[in-house]
């Protein structure tokens, strides 16, 4: 982390309202990757350094580092994403219809826990909107110069049983302007969501998503666009079992694990009750183990064929390296943004290029999954 932010930043957080303190933060990224100059400094600033290659999905991220879903629900700091180094962005989620999300406060800090509670409820423009905000960047900025990711969730109004509808028009509307797509069906405050992770339902979405993307590939004269699915933690070995297997057999390209929990620490500092105790999905350190020992037993049982997008806790570069050794080829963060700042990413890289040299792998392809063969 930055000086600057841990000694001016971190403690002015703490008195601020986590959303708007979220708000401003994207807003002065936005601003600051609107001008050149600024742009630049930023990259001067923030971007890391390291080349660490790695080829996924059919495209080549020049380091495993992205954001993780939720952080840019708007699309509204693409540019200062890539300015402060991220190999990749996710916006959204994004729904078909408009939404506000839940009432507010909706999203709060644990400080010393490094952890965050928020029950959102996928606040987002829409779909239309959303496009039609990408439309108007891309034709100003031109695409950007790394891979961008659109989070699917499901529109509070559509019943469950017409969901799979429900995410295949997001997905029709960003499809030329996204390069990967991401199932969320593990959001724990959209109500009953989760059940979409199961059997039937989850093989559905996956479908009516496989078909936008063939008509689209089909009508473009271009690759389908990699489709993943996004898991909760909080499932059993038999329910995880299950979602891998049909998200695979349903032709999913892979999978992140995972999103927030339900679950809450034994113990915790005195005084952050009142955030452990509100009603939402944690993420952040207290979340870092459970995520690692998804990864793992997904990365065992596909025999490392499948690959995995780790998130969950990623604070610093040890997280990072954990959930490469776990089996996760590409990592994201969101709540170590909100406790690290944009240094983050240079922490990370540099701190991957360091551990990839003293455990002797060539790069990080060759270091995903080294747990599993007792190489740590
Ligand atoms: C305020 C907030 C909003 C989120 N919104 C989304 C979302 O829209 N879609 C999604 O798949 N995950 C969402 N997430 C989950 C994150 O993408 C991530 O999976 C989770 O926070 C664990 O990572 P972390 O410990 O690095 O925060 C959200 C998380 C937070 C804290």
């Amino acid at each position: 982390m930055g000086i600057g932010y841990r000694v001016i930043v971190r403690p002015a957080l703490r008195v601020q309202d986590s959303e708007k303190a979220h708000g401003r933060a994207l807003m002065m990224l936005r601003f600051l990757s609107a001008n050149p100059l600024t742009r630049g400094m930023l990259s001067l600033l923030y971007r890391p350094r390291k080349k660490l290659t790695v080829k996924c999905f059919g495209q080549t991220y020049k380091h495993p580092f992205g954001n993780a879903a939720g952080l840019d629900k708007r699309a509204e700091a693409l540019r200062g994403w890539e300015a402060i180094g991220l190999s990749f962005i996710e916006i959204g989620g994004v729904t078909e219809h408009e939404q506000e999300g839940n009432p507010k406060p909706r999203m709060f800090r644990a400080s010393s826990s490094l952890s965050l509670v928020n029950r959102m409820g996928f606040n987002n423009p829409g779909s239309v909107k959303v496009a039609s905000k990408l439309k108007h960047h891309f034709s100003r900025h031109g695409s950007p110069n790394i891979p961008l990711w659109a989070n699917l969730g499901k529109s509070k109004i559509t019943p469950l049983d017409e969901a799979p509808s429900d995410y295949a028009a997001t997905m029709d509307r960003l499809w030329e302007y996204c390069d990967t797509f991401v199932i969320n069906v593990s959001s724990p405050n959209t109500p009953n969501l989760r059940e979409l992770q199961h059997d039937d339902a989850l093989e559905s979405v996956i479908q009516a998503c496989q078909e936008v993307n063939s008509r689209h590939s089909k009508s473009s004269k271009t690759e389908l666009k990699p489709l993943l699915i996004k898991i909760a933690p909080d499932v059993t070995d038999e329910q995880l079992t299950a979602i891998v297997h049909t998200a695979r057999s349903a032709g999913c390209d892979g999978i992140i694990a995972t999103n927030t929990t339900l679950e809450r620490p034994e113990t915790f500092p005195k005084g952050e009750e009142k955030v452990f105790t509100q009603t939402g999905g944690l993420s952040g350190a207290p979340l870092s183990n459970r995520s690692t020992e998804v990864i793992h037993q997904i990365y065992s049982m596909t025999n490392g064929e499948w690959p995995i997008v780790g998130v969950g806790g990623i604070l610093s570069a040890d997280d990072a390296w954990e959930k490469i050794g776990a089996g996760a080829t590409l990592l994201q963060a969101y709540s170590g943004f909100v406790f690290e700042g944009a240094a983050l990413s240079k922490s990370i890289v540099n701190g991957l290029d360091k551990k990839l040299s003293e455990h002797g792998f060539k790069n990080i392809e060759e270091a995903v999954g080294f747990s599993h063969r007792g190489n740590d």
